[in-house]
């Protein structure tokens, strides 16, 4: 029998050897670490966040993490792979000499308060397919370099100050999910990666009309967000033909018409789920070509300026589940179909010049225009 503090001592040269053996960061990733965190204000930097734990008196990638680097940063080897604040309200810049870090595959800086510009040096990270600064106060253009991303499958940085032209970087190969919402960019939209499957551009300035070539060949994309921006011109008819479309949301901006083409080209069944156009300058009548898109649960025109009648196919389909056609100038006798029993139907009709609205359906609730207002719009025939 060894006395106990024999077997302390072995214990502990044990745990000695495996720390050893345990491999120490790359220098330059320490460096650019500590200039990282440097760049923070301390005074944002709450005692019990990840990067409170940043004491470099211990070794960041060296496991396991009893003390120091307790979150924030993962390794592989000897190398930081991952870099992931949490949401401590971090305020300061993003020091350039993160592009030292030249394995990292994920950046997630979300939900902080940095700010100034977005460093051109990250997009020479060669591995990076996550960059996440989303909610955060980067201001500036984001530079042309970002084109340099090679592998980058997910690029966030929505809900900041960043402003100018948007960055094309229709030549990258991987990037499926792109979010440049609630930012101040201008100009139209540039053309995009072929393999785009979810793009979201909402609360910009953007101006122009729906460029076909921007959209040309995007055969993986499912869902577009572009509303509350300033597009103009006709919402045209390939939009909705797109192989893959599930979500289309365009309100908010300034359309004054939309063509919808029935889907019936060879070998192609539409995949639509939710258009929302609401909001907008749209005149013309409500085409029955909607009610072809098979898939088609929720439809909104809201706040437009369409005009006619609601055609009987409305109340006839079987996919349709939610209908906002308010505030628009539609006439004549809604479909009976969405007040059948059978129908579960929600949305709204009202505001418009409809006659004979059930006020017993939800649909019916919100009132219709005065007349005077629609006899002004059919120059002085009744509706
Ligand atoms: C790191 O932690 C040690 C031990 O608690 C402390 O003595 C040292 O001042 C710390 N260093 C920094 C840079 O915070
Ligand atoms: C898009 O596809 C068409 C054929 O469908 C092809 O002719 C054209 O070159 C493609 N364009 C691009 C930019 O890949
Ligand atoms: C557009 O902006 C308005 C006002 O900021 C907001 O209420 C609305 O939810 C936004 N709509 C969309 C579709 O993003
Ligand atoms: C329906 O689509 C066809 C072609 O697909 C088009 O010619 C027609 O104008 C459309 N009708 C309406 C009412 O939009």
């Amino acid at each position: 029998m060894m006395p106990i503090s024999t077997t302390l001592l072995l214990l502990l040269l044990l745990s000695t050897i495996i720390t050893a053996t345990t491999t120490t960061t790359l220098s330059s990733d320490i460096t650019a670490l500590k200039s990282i965190k440097s760049g923070i204000y301390p005074t944002t930097i709450p005692p019990y966040s990840c990067l409170a734990s940043w004491n470099f008196t211990s070794d960041p990638c060296s496991t396991p993490h009893r003390t120091y680097f307790l979150c924030a940063l993962s390794c592989s080897a000897n190398r930081v792979t991952q870099l992931t604040f949490d949401h401590a309200g971090y305020a300061g810049t993003l020091s350039p000499l993160i592009s030292q870090l030249t394995q990292l595959v994920t950046i997630d800086l979300s939900d902080n308060k940095l700010s100034g510009p977005i460093p051109s040096s990250i997009f020479t990270l060669p591995f990076l397919q996550t960059l996440n600064l989303r909610s955060n106060s980067f201001s500036g253009t984001v530079p042309p370099t970002i084109t340099n991303l090679k592998m980058i499958e997910t690029l966030d940085i929505s809900h900041n100050s960043l402003f100018g032209p948007l960055p094309d970087i229709s030549t990258s190969q991987t990037l499926t999910r792109l979010d440049l919402s609630f930012n101040s960019f201008t100009g139209s939209i540039p053309k995009l990666p072929l393999n785009l499957l979810e793009l979201a551009i909402k609360s910009n300035h953007l101006s122009g009309e729906l460029p076909e070539t921007s959209f040309n060949n995007l055969t993986q994309l499912e869902v577009v967000e572009l509303s509350n921006n300033s597009f103009t011109g006709t919402i045209p008819g390939w939009f909705f033909l797109q192989p893959l479309v599930q979500q289309v949301n365009l309100a908010g901006n300034r359309f004054t018409s939309i063509e919808i083409l029935k889907p019936v080209k060879a070998g192609f069944s539409s995949n639509l789920i939710a258009v929302d156009v609401g909001y907008n300058e749209i005149v013309g009548d409500l085409s029955v070509n909607f009610t072809l898109y098979k898939t088609l649960s929720s439809l909104s025109l809201r706040y437009n300026k369409i005009q006619g009648p609601i055609p009987e196919e409305y109340g006839e389909t079987a996919s349709l589940r939610r209908l906002f056609l308010d505030g628009n100038y539609l006439n004549g006798m809604p479909p009976e179909g969405l007040f059948s029993g059978k129908s579960s139907v929600s949305g709204s009709l009202g505001d418009n010049c409809l006659k004979k609205c059930p006020a017993s359906s939800e649909l019916c609730l919100k009132s219709q225009k005065p007349s005077a207002t629609c006899r002004r719009v059919y120059g002085g025939k009744s509706n």
